[in-house]
């Protein structure tokens, strides 16, 4: 069993990955149906969890999803599907602009709340982060020999590559620009390729315009490479004009402060044009047993628990999970203890919640859910990463 949170965001994603199928297809009603369901799951997941520290993010996707679905509203020649418009008259300059803000839309561009302290664990990748973004985009004048514009963080799902990556934009007081490549691929079908050098521009001139450094993660990049079985031309160009952008970040010097983190669960899916963009190759692994203890302890520390509850136990038993399968545990525990409370107050016949006690949660309730939960990564999957590692990674 699941616990609540990963549900509402598994339904989320579901739904957003449909709605963005549909309005690929030009089905106008289908996918501003779906942006709505997708809505109302992101909206439930943050009511239920306020503390979850994605949900600026989840609200900014609302807020995507919301104009998308009043554009779906529109006559359809107020804003530009397939790019098939541009350039060349009247009609082709306002399907520009509002192409434009399609794109704008589509991405998240912000000041990250989201402290380097608050990722736990992965010292030596705060380390190697430092090194080749905080440094140079705080005294670049040292940097008489240039540093790299494209890092690669690559590992198994959950342990933070998205929460570092936002991490560091605000440990450099700069924008993070946050890009979902496999929704951008199927969204901008046909328009992708312009699109990816209007994301670049636009990145630029952030950077330049207000004069701070921008981040720009790429999620999921492996989907930009498209897979090869069904590989078309649209997919190829993309690439190649996400290689050409990438030529131009790094070729500028040190006047640009313009770093493009890429992300992926499947490197292996990367090819080597790609992979020469990105000179920093870093693997962002499982936590160690220490890193479960201390992601345990800050969790535990906002429960009510009794004694028999202790982080170290707690990290022993659960190897191979990754961080935010450990946060799905607490959550999940503490649920259930919530639940036992409304039911037995329910069953007391007692709707104003008088006299009845929220119990604390014991070490037999986390044996249970644990008990329930299988790891979201398999030991096969890790030997993966690791046999990739050996051969492509680049600290
Ligand atoms: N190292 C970590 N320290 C604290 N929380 C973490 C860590 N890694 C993951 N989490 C929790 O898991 C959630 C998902 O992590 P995320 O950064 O999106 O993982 P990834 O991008 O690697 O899939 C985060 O919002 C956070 O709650
Ligand atoms: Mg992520």
């Amino acid at each position: 069993m699941s616990s609540a949170a990963q549900a509402l965001e598994g339904a989320a994603g579901k739904y957003a990955a449909d709605a963005i199928r549909q309005d690929g297809q030009g089905d106008k009603s289908g996918a501003a149906a779906s942006y709505q369901r997708a809505i109302d799951a992101l909206e439930k997941l943050i009511q239920l969890f306020p503390e979850n520290t994605l949900n600026p993010v989840y609200e900014q996707h609302c807020e995507q999803y919301k104009k998308r679905i009043s554009e779906l509203h529109l006559p359809s020649d107020s804003f530009s599907q397939n790019g098939n418009n541009h350039g060349n008259s009247d009609h082709g300059s306002s399907g520009q602009t509002a192409s434009n803000s399609n794109l704008e839309n589509m991405i998240i561009k912000e000041k990250p709340n989201v402290s380097w302290k608050e990722v736990i664990g992965l010292e030596d990748v705060k380390i190697a982060l430092r090194e080749s973004i905080v440094y140079p985009a705080k005294k670049p004048e040292l940097f008489t020999l240039g540093w790299p514009r494209g890092i690669l963080l690559y590992g198994p799902p959950g342990c933070g590559k998205t929460m570092l990556a936002a991490a560091t934009a605000s440990e450099i007081n700069g924008y993070f620009i946050n890009v979902d490549a496999a929704s951008m691929m199927s969204k901008w079908l046909g328009d992708a390729e312009k699109n990816v050098s209007q994301l670049f521009h636009m990145a630029r001139d952030s950077s330049k315009k207000e004069n701070v450094p921008v981040i720009m993660l790429i999620d999921e990049v492996d989907s930009l490479l498209g897979n090869s079985q069904n590989e078309n031309g649209g997919e190829i160009r993309v690439k190649n004009q996400f290689l050409t952008e990438m030529d131009g970040v790094n070729d500028k010097g040190k006047n640009l402060q313009t770093y493009v983190i890429a992300a992926t669960n499947k490197p292996w899916k990367l090819d080597w044009a790609f992979l020469r963009r990105f000179s920093k190759r870093i693997y962002i692994p499982l936590p160690s047993l220490e890193t479960r203890q201390n992601l345990f302890s800050s969790y535990l520390s906002k429960l009510k628990k009794d004694s028999s509850v202790e982080a170290p136990q707690l990290a022993q038993l659960i190897d191979g999970y990754s961080a935010s399968d450990i946060r799905d545990i607490c959550q999940s525990v503490q649920l259930s203890v919530i639940d036992e409370f409304f039911s037995e107050a329910e069953s007391k016949g007692n709707p104003d919640l008088t006299h009845v006690q929220l119990r604390d949660i014991t070490m037999d309730d986390f044996k249970k859910t644990i008990k329930r939960r299988r790891p979201s990564v398999s030991p096969g999957m890790i030997q993966e990463y690791s046999n990739w590692t050996r051969d492509f990674s680049a600290a």
